[in-house]
């Protein structure tokens, strides 16, 4: 069963622990762009990159991982596919223990047709990689997009599942009877906001980062209940992406500059703050935490 409502939460202390992620995944972006528009950020941007900027952003993006200590795995890109680089989305892995086949990964059905055909070459990745793919049925589910919207909490087997724009119900309903572990669903509502993972980024525990404007009460109770330590962001720095940084190890959070209140709240509890500048990224929607799979081996 599907958890809607924070009524219907387990005792998180009761639920098996999850290792932390132990692989990075990066894509190249030589074939970066924003060639059509599959959500409002990338209205006024088609064909308004500045792709060496990009690709200076990138390599500081790359850097900042490994300077961390965070060993990075690079692909290369995919001609005709200017989102792929947000790898993020072609695949949900799976942790070790969950499945009897050991590491794995649910690929996904992108909602947009022009994203459809990233799944297959990252399937391939994952794949030589030594990770096990499950399918979703293509006509039981409409759509899936991997960890833009299936997003684990840090240190329980729980997944919480972002539905509306880009992945449906029925996704979680699959995962959830797949890995017998418990789904949290919180539907988005705002199209700005449309992956789970621009408007909530878990950093322990006890604490994420989330702008309640793109949930419904039902959703900010549950992750209120989830998170009881979680910072709500304003508006102005959610639009920022400030929601789409990344916690690697627990200490660390790496996000595009330019949100004061949030980055003083993350250090409020004890984290170092990493800018990094993606302002060419979030032209398409994207900033720090679509553009790399963290995963298990
Ligand atoms: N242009 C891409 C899209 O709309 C951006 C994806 C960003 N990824 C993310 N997880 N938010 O699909």
């Amino acid at each position: 069963m599907l958890i809607r409502d924070a009524s219907q939460l387990p005792d998180l202390a009761a639920l098996p622990l999850l290792p932390r992620p132990d692989r990075l995944l990066l894509v190249e972006p030589e074939f970066y762009d924003v060639e059509y528009v599959i959500n409002p950020h990338m209205a006024a941007y088609v064909e308004g990159v500045d792709r060496l900027l990009a690709r200076q952003q990138w390599l500081a993006l790359r850097k900042a991982y490994e300077q961390l200590s965070i060993p990075v795995e690079v692909l290369p890109g995919e001609p005709f596919l200017p989102d792929f680089v947000f790898c993020a989305n072609q695949a949900l892995p799976i942790p070790p223990g969950v499945l009897s086949d050991g590491a794995s990964a649910v690929m996904s059905i992108m909602s947009s047709s022009r994203r459809q055909p990233e799944v297959r070459p990252f399937a391939a990745a994952l794949e030589s990689r030594g990770l096990h793919l499950e399918y979703l049925d293509q006509y039981t589910v409409r759509a899936f997009e991997g960890t833009g919207d299936g997003s684990w909490h840090p240190e329980r087997a729980l997944l919480l599942g972002g539905v509306g724009p880009r992945s449906s119900t029925a996704a979680y309903d699959r995962i959830q009877a797949w890995t017998g572990l418990p789904v949290v669903v919180l539907e988005l509502t705002d199209p700005r906001f449309y992956h789970l993972d621009t408007c909530l980024s878990p950093i322990d525990g006890r604490c994420a980062v989330f702008f309640p404007g793109a949930f419904t009460e039902q959703g900010i109770e549950l992750i209120r209940a989830i998170y009881p330590d979680a910072i709500e962001v304003q508006e102005a720095e959610a639009v920022n992406m400030v929601c789409n940084g990344h916690c690697p190890d627990g200490q660390h959070f790496l996000v595009h500059p330019g949100s004061p209140s949030a980055e003083a709240a993350i250090e409020d509890r004890g984290l170092e703050i990493v800018n990094i500048d993606t302002s060419e990224f979030l032209k398409s929607g994207g900033s720090v935490f679509c553009m790399k799979l963290h995963y298990w081996s």
